[in-house]
């Protein structure tokens, strides 16, 4: 990392397969998507650790300009809302990062952490390892640390659990390198894909639920019926393989379809949820050539993959006049990266 600047992003993404069974040594093939993380650091002007974090979403109009304000408590470990009517906690990532930066700089500077996210919360599309990834970045070279991407990869990782419990490390990794991955055991390898013309509509079904909660909903359910999950895991990982295939292919149209067998899987596994499942075939009926729901499920968001542009714009025209938020992202975006 570029240690003179500060300011650095980082995307959230998609899976677009093998959620879950890669918490279980099976791959996934997953993408960074257009919506980022920015963060920015300042000196403090009160001379105590601060962090501001604001969002504007185009897949969530509630958080539109909302704005918080925290102070770091570090007998507590914590950081603090300024004001008090502040209902949400924040995210203790935060505190892991901030004390680890400090604690590995020498410098006697005090940060004031700004971050800036498009990406909503709780929806499956990677917000926390995003906001990371871009604070470890920005704040490491604000106090003078250089952070290889591997070191600053392995760091986000560690702030993950905190906030997932039992984590597979894709999103910190896609977050991290960007590009579309074939992720396996903390190991990836960038897929060069061919130049097709390809769109993924991501739709908030509005449902915010935690991935943790998910993760740990799977692993109750391989402890009644390990035969049947263990199955329907290694059901996902293969076709996460051959998806793999569809993809260097530039086969498109299988791809879509794996993508519905990927949903049916989810279904089976118990992750999926009725809203989830009614804007899938929606999706296919407006075009798409297939689609699933995307990160821990439960709620969060879907995905369609389209083939054609207006196709996908109108999809989006169509989301929005059912009251669901939905945004168009390329694959393949990039991963953290300085700011100007
Ligand atoms: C969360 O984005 C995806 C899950 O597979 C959990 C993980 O990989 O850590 C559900």
């Amino acid at each position: 990392m570029d240690a003179k600047k500060t300011i650095f992003s980082a995307p959230g993404k998609i899976i677009l397969f093998g959620e879950h069974s890669v918490v279980y040594g099976h791959p996934a093939i997953v993408t960074a998507i257009n919506l980022r993380t920015k963060c920015r650091v300042t000196e403090s002007l009160q001379n105590k650790v601060q962090l501001s974090i604001s969002s504007e979403s185009s897949l969530n109009s509630s958080l539109t300009a909302l704005k918080r304000e925290y102070t770091m408590n570090k007998e507590q470990n914590v950081f603090f809302a300024q004001d008090s009517n502040s209902e949400q906690p924040v995210n203790p990532a935060y505190y892991f990062i901030a004390e680890k930066v400090l604690n590995l700089s020498a410098s006697k500077k005090c940060p004031h952490i700004h971050v800036n996210s498009e990406i909503p919360p709780g929806i499956g599309l990677g917000s926390s390892a995003a906001n990371s990834v871009a604070t470890l970045a920005s704040l490491s070279a604000f106090m003078g640390i250089e952070l290889s991407l591997e070191e600053l990869n392995g760091l986000a990782y560690e702030a993950e659990k905190i906030v997932h419990g039992r984590p597979s490390g894709v999103d910190n990794t896609i977050s991290t390198y960007g590009g579309i991955q074939f992720y396996k055991e903390k190991k990836f390898s960038q897929l060069n894909i061919p130049k097709i013309s390809s769109y993924v509509v991501i739709v908030n079904s509005g449902i915010q639920r935690s991935t943790k909660t998910y993760v740990e909903k799977v692993a109750k359910s391989l402890e009644k019926d390990t035969t049947k999950y263990q199955s329907i895991l290694e059901e996902i990982g293969n076709l996460t393989t051959i998806a793999k295939s569809s993809l260097m292919e530039g086969n498109i149209q299988k791809l879509g379809n794996l993508m519905t067998q990927n949903h049916l899987l989810l279904e089976d596994l118990g992750v999926s949820h009725p809203i989830l499942t009614d804007l899938t075939n929606l999706l296919v009926q407006l075009g798409s050539l297939g689609s699933k729901l995307t990160g821990a499920g439960g709620g969060g968001c879907v995905i369609g993959l389209f083939d054609n542009y207006q196709k996908a714009n109108r999809a989006i025209e169509e989301m929005k006049n059912r009251d669901f938020q939905a945004v168009i992202s390329s694959l393949a975006e990039r991963g953290v990266q300085v700011e100007q």
